[in-house]
């Protein structure tokens, strides 16, 4: 998808449009958030560290800066995934091309796991899938970490909630399926897991302010001018911010750190 032959930009996932103008940070709370999450993991030497669907490599890089014992990105698209492996050097860091939901890991073979912005494209069905797979290959008392969409406030009505699944889906071309932060703890604790801590960030994916943080002035210029030169992806970005704008009041980004129980 992300592969440079494919140009049809009209049917592509949202994120793979934005990668392919150049973005980096794919996720709804931006590097500060991931920052956020990173440093509540507490990752040390000692740890055996998986990720989710590490897309561009842009968090992969900030865990590795603490030196754990071991990373696995586990990925499934084999461009994204070659392109995590260029900043992996380290005998026991590889980026497998698989789901998240079958890692092929040992069991309890990994003392953290994290993922962001890939659980929230999938059914409730799948997120339990992924979820239960973190907690299969986990140590007892090893660390999840999540960062996602979430919708506010926790009593959102349901006909609001369905009406913004369907048009975000409609526009990033995947299904998208955000939960409230409640339905975000409790979805973990319901397959095991206890709360450590819950940070949250404004969803302004594809603000001015949000893209100079993320990708830095000069890589937001080019964004632009890919954007700007790019008539089929152009449509597609203004198509998005117009669902983000419309519904901002009900889209925020959540990261939590949860434990598997012991
Ligand atoms: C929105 S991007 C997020 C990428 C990166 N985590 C970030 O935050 O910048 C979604 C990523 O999830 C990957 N993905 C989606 N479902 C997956 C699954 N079941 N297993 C592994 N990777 C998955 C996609 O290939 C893509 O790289």
């Amino acid at each position: 998808m992300l592969q440079l032959k494919d140009n049809d930009y009209e049917k592509m996932p949202g994120h793979w449009v934005l990668a392919r103008m150049g973005k980096t940070v794919l996720r709804p709370g931006g590097i500060e958030l991931s920052k956020k999450m990173i440093t509540n993991l507490h990752i040390t030497d000692r740890d055996k560290v998986a990720e989710f669907a590490p897309g561009l490599g842009i968090t992969a890089r900030l865990a590795l800066e603490n030196n754990p014992f071991a990373y696995t990105g586990i990925e499934q698209d084999p461009e994204a995934a070659r392109r995590v492996g260029l900043y992996l050097n380290g005998v026991n860091q590889k980026c497998s091309v698989a789901n998240s939901e079958e890692t092929g890991l040992e069991n309890q073979s990994t003392t953290i796991v994290y993922g962001e912005a890939m659980l929230t494209m999938q059914s409730n069905k799948l997120k339990n899938k992924i979820i239960g797979e973190s907690h299969r290959i986990l140590e007892p008392g090893g660390k999840y970490g999540i960062h996602e969409m979430c919708l506010i406030p926790d009593n959102i009505s349901e006909d609001m909630k369905k009406e913004i699944q369907k048009d975000l889906s409609s526009v990033i071309r995947v299904n998208a399926r955000p939960l409230t932060i409640s339905e975000w703890k409790e979805i973990l604790e319901q397959n095991d897991f206890s709360i450590l801590k819950v940070e949250t960030a404004p969803m302004h994916l594809l603000n001015i302010q949000r893209l100079i943080e993320d990708e830095g002035v000069k890589g937001t210029l080019k964004l632009g001018y890919n954007i700007l030169s790019t008539p089929k992806a152009r449509a597609r970005v203004l198509d998005m911010k117009s669902i983000f704008r419309k519904y901002s009041k009900y889209l925020g980004a959540v990261s939590i750190v949860a434990q598997k129980n012991v």
